[in-house]
């Protein structure tokens, strides 16, 4: 009798202890399997407001060499390359758009001239929104366009959640200093099916240590010379990954050799400005890709039926 006793007291004993540590372990694991890069908790709207500073003093420099389409990566004849945006974004009759970081509204008044939209443009310049103004004067609009000064990382706050059919982002994502947050307010910003589309630069991966340290060397100067940040294409995905955006696709933009402006355009705009001028091309290596990323916000609810979540997306889709 004794010796059972003693036999049951050191079976509850080593469970105990079996308990106690895999609950300890548990504790340590971290939540995820994959680290979060989530968004601080609070912005800083220091970085943006030193853009608008530099869009103020610059725009009329841009207008002068880019016209009111304030893009590198673009075709000889502007307008196939906004025909282009239009196909690639699926900018369509009736929807609403919200164009983040619009320019002198070039981009949004030539939609509004192809497609009966609704454009609303975000600019953090008010020099860009005066400008705006003769731009959308000039054309004859099927659509509507309405272009103000604004922080695009406020969107959410101006326009409310569900609101928008496409958020575009034309080469103006880059100027952000929180693109994690900025990229969580496109969500919400968006209707459920709604399609966020940024075309932009991304730091090139290193193919070697060398070339590595030229690529972030030049990239800090872009960085410096324009305000700029540009993207790191892994976090952002990662980002667009665990909000539950469906990914429908990333490229580099489909421009035929012969159209293709060869960002001739930017390296006019640095010599005759000395913005970021390129002293020598000896030892250059091309710092980063030009990508559009395009994803939907979910037209269902992710959280049902979890174990085949894409099920729920709606036939018609
Ligand atoms: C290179 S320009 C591109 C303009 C326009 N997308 C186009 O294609 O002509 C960058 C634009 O991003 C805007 N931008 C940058 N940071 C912004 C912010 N925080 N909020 C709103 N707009 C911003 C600038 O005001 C500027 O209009």
């Amino acid at each position: 009798m004794q010796v059972y006793l003693i036999y049951s007291l050191v079976v509850a004993l080593v469970f105990c202890i079996a308990a106690i540590i895999y609950l300890l372990n548990k504790a340590q694991a971290p939540a995820t399997a994959n680290p979060v890069v989530a968004a601080p908790k609070s912005y800083d709207s220091s970085g943006s407001k030193k853009v608008g500073e530099f869009y103020n003093a610059t725009t009329d420099k841009f207008m002068e060499v880019y016209g009111e389409i304030i893009q590198a990566y673009r075709t000889v004849n502007v307008a196939d390359y906004l025909n282009y945006t239009i196909a690639s974004a699926e900018l369509k009759d009736g929807q609403r758009i919200l164009d983040a970081g619009c320019g002198v509204g070039g981009p949004a008044s030539y939609f509004a001239s192809q497609l009966n939209v609704a454009v609303e443009g975000l600019t953090i310049s008010d020099v860009q929104v005066e400008k705006s103004k003769s731009v959308i004067a000039e054309k004859q609009l099927k659509g509507t366009v309405n272009i103000r000064k604004g922080d695009y990382h406020h969107m959410v706050d101006i326009f409310g959640e569900d609101q928008f059919d496409r958020i575009v982002f034309l080469e103006s994502f880059g100027h952000s200093q929180s693109q994690v947050h900025l990229i969580e307010n496109a969500y919400k910003c968006l209707k459920p099916g709604g399609i966020l589309y940024i075309k932009d630069l991304f730091r090139r991966e290193h193919p070697n240590a060398e070339d590595g340290e030229k690529i972030d060397a030049i990239v800090n100067a872009i960085n410096d010379a324009y305000c700029y940040n540009v993207a790191d294409f892994t976090i952002i995905m990662q980002t667009i990954r665990r909000l539950n955006f469906i990914l429908l696709e990333v490229k580099t933009p489909q421009i035929k050799t012969g159209e293709f402006e060869h960002l001739t355009i930017s390296n006019d705009f640095q010599n005759l400005f000395d913005i970021g001028k390129i002293i020598t091309w000896e030892n250059y290596v091309f710092p980063i890709d030009f990508y559009e990323v395009k994803v939907m916000k979910p037209p269902f609810d992710v959280n049902k039926e979890k174990h085949l979540y894409f099920l729920n997306r709606p036939s018609e889709q």
